[in-house]
């Protein structure tokens, strides 16, 4: 056993900056395969209807709180659903609550539950001015929904059109640009001035669109924006394990029955939350770079948001077990990325 081969690794816990919690009985199954590994989440707003009020964030965190099984301590961070009609007042109620630390822009038809989302952000201008002013972060799905472009070209065009005429226009706002997956993104987030950070998923580290369709279909590895080439896959890993604040973690983790992913159309998302830590321990133990996972995973996500990090800690073992081929989650099955698959991390 050498040195640079480590056994375990102990970090600081980490939080989950982009989550799909649902609601009712999946969210009761689910939550605790969150609140094993991290100690917050970002919890994404896309149910139906959506969370589009502080209100309702209320509500829906208290419903999460009373779903946590007895012992477990974990820290819900709402979201609001940015719609063409978010009242700038809404923005300082959500700010005033305490609870809301980010709002989401879902392009409408972007995505899962998008319908209500946003046909032209500059509609949202005002509103968006107020929370530059009050410092709540605007959470993209950056992905443009003009059919004439590429499925794979969506988010690079998204930072041409969208992205770069809103910082030239509000160069304060927090932005974190979520899930990101090309190259593009990441040299964007990169170079960029000002207060913008990005998230990366576990599977757009350690997959390329291939894994969609090896051997046959594989609906457990579609989700949105879509996994891309190799050559994106590895810019993404180069960004994840630089060291650079600007780069943290976001699951995605987005449960689906399982007769809903495999279907004639499929629902995008792949679901990832019972796994998450070991998946991210795997992909930066594929380049050596194990020394950063703590930076990513632990610290400069709570230092974009301005919360504290966690005090306390967990250990992964190089230890190999099976992914199970499906979960029983409220009354459906999910199957989870990975079903079946041998994985060399285990949480202690
Ligand atoms: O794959 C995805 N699933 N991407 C999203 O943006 C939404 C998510 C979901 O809610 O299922
Ligand atoms: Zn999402």
């Amino acid at each position: 056993m050498s040195n640079s081969t480590p056994q375990t690794i102990t970090i600081t816990r980490p939080d989950d900056w982009h989550l799909h919690l649902r609601d009712g009985a999946m969210m009761a199954s689910v939550l605790p395969h969150t609140a094993r590994q991290f100690g917050r989440a970002i919890v994404m707003p896309n149910l139906k209807p959506p969370v589009t009020l502080t209100s309702h964030a209320v509500a829906y965190r208290e419903r999460i709180i009373a779903a946590l099984p007895d012992g477990m301590i974990f820290e819900p961070l709402m979201t609001l659903y940015l719609t063409d009609n978010t009242a700038p007042d809404e923005i300082r109620r959500a700010k005033d609550s305490g609870i809301v630390h980010g709002v989401k822009l879902y392009p409408a038809g972007a995505t899962t539950n998008s319908d209500a989302g946003v046909s032209d952000l500059t509609k949202c201008y005002k509103t968006l001015e107020v929370m530059q002013e009050v410092g709540l972060p605007l959470l993209l799905h950056g992905e443009v929904t003009d059919a004439a472009i590429d499925l794979f070209d969506r988010e690079a065009v998204f930072i041409d059109r969208v992205l770069m005429p809103l910082r030239a226009a509000m160069p304060e706002l927090k932005i974190v640009f979520e899930h990101i997956t090309t190259s593009e993104a990441a040299s964007y987030v990169t170079q960029s001035a000002g207060p913008i950070a990005a998230t990366i998923t576990a599977h757009h580290l350690l997959y390329n669109r291939n894994e969609i369709f090896k051997g046959g279909i594989r609906p457990h590895y579609y989700c949105l924006p879509v996994l891309k080439r190799e050559q994106h896959r590895l810019a993404l890993m180069t960004a994840a394990t630089s060291g650079n604040p600007r780069f943290f973690l976001g699951t995605d983790s987005a449960p689906h029955p399982k007769g809903l992913k495999e279907h004639a159309c499929g629902c995008a998302g792949c679901y990832t939350a019972l796994h998450a830590m070991e998946l991210y321990t795997q992909a930066f133990d594929s380049v050596g770079a194990l020394d950063k996972l703590e930076q990513f995973a632990s610290f400069s996500g709570p230092d974009f948001y301005q919360l504290p990090r966690n005090a306390d800690s967990i250990t992964l073992r190089r230890e190999e077990w099976t992914m199970p081929a499906e979960l029983a989650v409220g009354e459906s099955t999910v199957v989870p990325l990975n079903a079946g698959e041998l994985l060399p991390w285990k949480l202690e």
